[in-house]
Formats: C-alpha cells, structure tokens, sequence
C-alpha cells in the first residue's frame, strides 16, 4: 500500500494547490471538487498522455467530443432511466440516507443497554460486545428506525428551454459512453472506418451518488476517458471469437499503461465480475482495481458490452446502426469493448502511489516520485542569490526559453535548500540553479562559466551542465525517454 493516507494527501493537495473543497467559503459542496493551479496540470497531462497512447499513437482509433445534454430518449435507450438506480434508505429519526447495500460496511453507532445505555461506536459488521446486538437501527445516531429500501435513480434531473415542464426534462449524462454510440454511424459514414475500431471520448460525467466519499474517488461531477471499441462478432481470431480476444488484449492495455506511468505493479490487480455483479448489457467484465488507503477498489472497468447499445438505440431512433461486412456481404451490429476510467480515481491513484516519506540528512523529505510526464511542473529554476540582479536576470531567461516546451516555474521566496524541498513536495523532475559561478562577478573581473547545476528529484543528485546544452539535455530526459543515469554520466557532478 501507498505511504500516503487519504488524510496526509487530502493536506498536501489542498495545501499545494492541487485539490480544493468546491466552493468552500460557502462551506462547501457535497463531494465537487475544484483543480488548483498544479491539479489542473496533472489532470491535464493524464488526459493528454492516455489520449495520446491510446488515440493517436493507434490506427484503429479515432475520438469524439459529444455534448454533456442529449435528447432524454437517450436515457431510456440505455437503460439509465429504468436501470441507473441504487436501493436507499432514510433514517426515520436523523434523516440520513444511506445505500441499502452498503450500509453495513460503516462503523455503526450504539446505545448498549447492557451498560445502562452507554454510547459505543461499533466496528462494522461487528456485534456489540457487552450486549451482543447486530445493528438494526440507523448507523449514524443510534435512534432512528430506517425505511423498506428504494430505488433512487442517480442521474440528475435538469430542463431544456425556459418551460419546466414534463416534456423539457433531460438528464446530465452519467457517463459519456451514450454519446459514442449515438454517433457511431456518424464516425463510421464520415472516416469510411472497417471494424475493428473504436472511439475515444473524455469528458464529464454526473451522479447523483448516495454515497459519494474518500475525497475525489467518488464524486457527484467527475470526469471519464471512455474507449468503445467496435468489433465483428463473427470473426475468429485465433480461434476464438473476436470480441472476446479484443477484451482481453484491452485488459492488459489497461493493466499495462497504469504501471507505465508509475502505479506499482503489486497495487494494481484484476477483478472478474461474477455473474451477480455483470450489469444488464455486459458479457464479461474486468475492474482494474488499485490498492487504495481504504482498501482494493475500482480504478476503472473494461467491460464487453456486445450489441445491447447500438441495437437499443436503433430500437429507440428507428435508425439503422449497423455496419456492412464487404467479405460476408453482410449487415451485422458490432459488439463493443469498452475501457472505461475515471480521470480523477486515476489522478488520485498516481498521487497516492507517488507520495513518499523519507529522512534526508535528519530531516523528513515528502516527495512525489510522479512520472515526468504526468508530473505538473517540468523544470523550477531557482536563483542561488536572488539579491544578484545577473543571476536573476539569467534565470528569467531560462524560464522564458524553457518553459515553451516544458512547463517551467521561478521561484525565489526561500532559500535554495527549501525551495527543492518544496519542489519535490509537488513532484518537479528537475530543479535548475543559477549560482554566482554561473554568471562570474564583473566587479572583481571574474567571468562567468556559463554552467548551471540540474538536480534530479528522486537521486538528489546534481550535475554542472553548460546553458547552452539545457534544451537537448531536457528534450533527451523529458522527450526522448533518456534516464537520469545517461544523461549523468556526460557530465561533471555538482555539490550537494
Ligand atoms: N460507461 C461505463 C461506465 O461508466 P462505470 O464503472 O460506472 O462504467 C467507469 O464507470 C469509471 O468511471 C469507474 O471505473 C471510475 O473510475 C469512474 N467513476 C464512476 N463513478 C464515479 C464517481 N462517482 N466518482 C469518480 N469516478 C467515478
């Protein structure tokens, strides 16, 4: 498991400004969260490198930007309006309102009359020990009796035009799936696509969560990168259905680009779904579940969905979305992969398996070992004297020329051994620092070198290296894949 608790990294998101309360000086909003300056880059960079990896580095792949409202009909199509629900149930006394399913995985609160009434907080599941009670009552207050549970669906309700009225209702999507299949004969009539290929969409997604918690993994408004990969059901490939040999080749896709950009490979594993748990338009589905504070749970699912959307939402328009096998000479509905992830719960894993503690010369260093390329500040120069007009000068310099290629942050509000600290706290790769060698001391006639140190986050360790070699030595360690230990070893080393 990460180093991280949720509680430590609750602190340093907020405290660095990766992760805020939503509208906190309201006291907040039930589980919306707002990106600070260096979130929003690590959102960022997540989205971009996975659509990247997995749309423009593929040739069967293309992508798709679908609106957030779309028709209701949609809705009942899928399935969302009849289907999309969880059991609830309310406390009678404290009116809570809790998953019927879930509720007995809380601590539960109990007024035990074996000791004359006294309070206890229960561990869940667990019965009282003096008294021997299972909960009945309502886990919050201990008091109230809760009601026969119902269904409550957990899409948001909202209104299209000025009139609110039966007719106008219309739903923020609850994933961004329906929007693919609903233009899945748009992209296949305007990209002349042959199967196998899928389509690629991240965007927002909102549910009305019962019991939304454990920071950003569970959200009412929360983001998806979604894959629907179409396949022809009737094809073999080594001699196995088609579809159920793009399943698995999805999985470990999956499975693969998570460790790539850093998760430990023990904190990652797979859950097949049991028959009980397959949703109603799923054939087989996979969870990648990640090892989070709380316990194993779902980073993203990738499930075979088969024909059931295409074929509702044809049922539904009364269009035909099916595709035109030239060697069959046939009309089939592709069955569909999807690889499906949430941008925040992935967000939330790379931060956890990053965060770690060590001690470093009797101090402790917090240190986010974040992929560089998810890492939401590149390169921070620093100033080793910032009263030294010429050394903060060149620093403004190599701020300018560097951060057009790589995001590059100034900073010279403490001093030099604070400031990397402070870096490291937020996951930079690489700290430049310009010294009074760099520049020389014309009142003394010393020239300068031209050299600045590069210090590497996770080694500490510091090489000398000449300005004018700063941008191929980045575009080698930050574009290119080059190690840390290769580019070392062409120069000097520098003291700590
Ligand atoms: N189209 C399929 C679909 O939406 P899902 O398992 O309900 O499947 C996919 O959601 C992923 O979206 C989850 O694995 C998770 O990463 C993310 N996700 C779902 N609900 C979420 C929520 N309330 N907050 C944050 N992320 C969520």
């Amino acid at each position: 498991m990460s180093a991280a608790t949720m509680d430590v990294l609750v602190s340093l998101a907020k405290r660095r400004g990766f992760i805020f309360q939503s509208s906190e000086i309201y006291g907040g909003t039930g589980s919306c969260w707002d990106y600070g300056p260096l979130g929003v880059e690590l959102k960022n960079n997540i989205k971009r490198v996975w659509w990247r990896d997995f749309v423009h580095q593929r040739d069967d792949m293309v992508g798709l930007d679908a609106s957030i409202l779309m028709h209701a009909m949609v809705w009942k199509a899928s399935g969302h309006i009849d289907h999309f629900t969880d059991p609830m149930v309310d406390c009678r006394e404290c009116q809570h309102r809790f998953r019927a399913d879930q509720i007995d995985e809380r601590d539960w609160t109990h007024y035990c009359p074996a000791t004359k009434g006294n309070k206890f907080t229960i561990k869940a599941g667990e019965p009282c020990k003096h008294c021997g009670a299972r909960r009945t009552l309502c886990p919050d207050c201990g008091k109230g009796e809760l009601t026969a549970p119902r269904q409550f669906n957990l899409m948001f309700k909202t209104f299209m035009g000025p009139v609110e009225e039966d007719a106008a209702v219309t739903y923020l999507r609850p994933e961004t799936a329906q929007g693919i299949f609903v233009n899945f004969d748009n992209v296949l009539q305007s990209t002349r696509r042959k199967l196998p290929f899928g389509i690629a969409q991240i965007g927002k997604a909102f549910r009305n969560e019962i019991t939304p918690g454990n920071f950003i993994f569970r959200s009412r408004e929360f983001e998806q990168m979604e894959i629907e990969f179409f396949v022809n059901p009737h094809e073999r490939l080594d001699g196995r259905p088609a579809d159920e040999v793009w399943h698995d080749r999805w999985i470990a896709e999956c499975q693969a680009w998570f460790t790539r950009y850093g998760l430990a490979a023990d904190n990652v594993k797979l859950h097949e779904h049991g028959r009980d748990e397959l949703a109603h338009y799923s054939k087989r589905t996979v969870d990648l579940l990640y090892k989070f504070p709380m316990g194993w749970s779902e980073l993203m699912g990738i499930a075979n969905r088969t024909d059931f959307d295409l074929k509702q939402h044809s049922k539904f328009s009364g269009k035909s979305l099916t595709y035109f096998d030239e060697e069959r000479k046939e009309h089939l509905v592709p069955f569909v992969i999807e690889p499906s992830a949430g941008v925040d719960r992935a967000l939330l894993a790379f931060l956890l398996d990053a965060y770690q503690e060590e001690e470093v010369r009797g101090e402790k260093r917090v240190v986010l070992r974040l992929h560089p390329e998810l890492a939401p500040i590149k390169i921070a120069v620093l100033p080793l004297l910032k009263k030294r007009a010429e050394i903060v000068a060149t620093c403004h310099d190599l701020r300018r020329r560097l951060t057009r290629r790589w995001l590059t942050l100034y900073d010279d509000t403490a001093a030099i051994g604070r400031l990397y600290r402070r870096q490291d706290e937020v996951g930079t790769p690489y700290c430049v620092t310009v010294d009074v060698k760099t520049v020389g001391d014309a009142d003394k006639g010393e020239a300068g070198d031209g050299k600045v140190t590069i210090r590497e986050r996770d080694t500490m360790e510091q090489i000398r290296v000449p300005i004018a070699d700063l941008e191929t030595v980045f575009a080698r360690l930050l574009d290119a894949g080059a190690s840390w230990r290769e580019i070392a070893a062409g120069y000097p080393r520098a003291e700590g």
